[in-house]
């Protein structure tokens, strides 16, 4: 079995800000905000994974069943040397590809790319034990600062970004970031692209409010990360999660309020916090596409769509797209 080598740096290409920046700019005034990349330090990640196997988080298993379905067809049409997955975690959706690859006798490597280091380990491990003639290179870094300096391997690739991460994005962000997305690829490279789909708001609440509340960990998790990284003194019994669909914006938008009148103290940064009761804080959007919205996604990023497969109801789709114009 081969050994998955450190995780390779991606550089930013832009000056993104730091912790204590998002939490200067974000927390201190209304509407308060937080990106959702500080979610995933090791913990949440495996809180994540948790969310994931709920009964009522449907979108993982949507997704996998369209891959094992179609994987063979994605493996086919693609052709690729290189796996390349944006946002990767676990690596489960891309074992079903890689699987596909060696039962076409294709050799291919997978370049997965994670703002937590420790997944990134994890998942390279659990797909050489799967996989022991697999080549991992891992790269760790910001899908957020920019990709001009991603290390996009050679090869003929099929990128990736699944689980709906596309949809944490807001409507020109995602756009800004697909156009990147776009900017690596060659004429005969492929994106694979998940998208969470509009649906009836009981089966979105439950997905995002599951009744064992692990959700609601994932959520509180980012005020523990604020405590270990800038030394917070958050107090997450005083914290609820909250997660509502917006029908008019079709999205997800998830909360931590706060349930009593408090101040949270922020020592390194010589501020404090104040809060009352019923005060609320974003922590996440998950926008939900409609057929249409998704292509004017697309197209808006400069990419045109080879397949579109969808499971029935049509709850989750995954698009197989290369640049328009090739
Ligand atoms: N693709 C996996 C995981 C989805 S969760 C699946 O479908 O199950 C989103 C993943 O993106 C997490 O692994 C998280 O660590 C990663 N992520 C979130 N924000 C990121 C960022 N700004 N840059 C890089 N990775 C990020
Ligand atoms: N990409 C996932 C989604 O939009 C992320 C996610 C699922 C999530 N459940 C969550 C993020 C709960 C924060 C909290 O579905």
């Amino acid at each position: 079995m081969r050994q998955t080598p450190a995780p390779i740096k991606v550089q930013p290409s832009r000056t993104v800000r730091s912790l204590a920046e998002d939490v200067l700019d974000g927390l201190f005034e209304p509407p308060r905000h937080l990106p959702p990349k500080y979610f995933y330090d090791a913990h949440g990640s495996r809180l994540f994974d948790a969310i994931c196997q709920t009964p009522e988080y449907y979108p993982t298993r949507t997704e996998m069943a369209l891959l094992s379905r179609h994987a063979a067809e994605i493996v086919q049409l693609a052709g690729p040397t290189v796996i390349v997955e944006l946002g990767s975690g676990s690596g489960a959706k891309a074992s079903l590809l890689i699987g596909a690859c060696a039962a076409q006798d294709r050799q291919v490597c997978y370049a997965p790319f994670d703002v937590c280091a420790d997944v990134l380990t994890e998942s390279g491990l659990a797909l050489q034990r799967e996989f022991p003639w697999l080549n991992v290179a891992p790269l760790v870094g910001d899908f957020t600062a920019g990709l001009e300096h991603f290390p996009l391997p050679a090869g003929r690739r099929l990128l990736m970004c699944l689980g709906g991460t596309i949809g944490n994005f807001t409507e020109g962000d995602a756009r800004d970031f697909l156009s990147e997305v776009c900017a690596l690829m060659h004429e005969d490279d492929y994106l694979l692209l998940g998208a969470d789909r509009v649906k009836s708001p009981a089966l979105l609440h439950a997905a995002y409010n599951d009744r064992r509340g692990v959700t609601a960990q994932f959520n509180l998790n980012v005020l523990s990360v604020l405590n270990a990284e800038l030394g917070a003194d958050f107090d997450l019994a005083n914290f609820e999660h909250r997660a509502c669909y917006n029908e008019a914006a079709q999205r997800i938008e998830m909360y931590l309020d706060s349930v009593v009148d408090q101040l949270v103290g922020f020592p390194e940064l010589g501020r404090t916090l104040e809060l009352q009761a019923g005060e609320s804080i974003l922590t996440e959007i998950s926008r939900k596409f409609s057929d249409e919205s998704l292509q004017a996604l697309l197209h808006g990023a400069g990419l045109r769509v080879a397949r579109h497969f969808e499971s029935s109801p049509p709850l989750f789709s995954l698009v197989l797209a290369t640049r328009a114009g090739n």
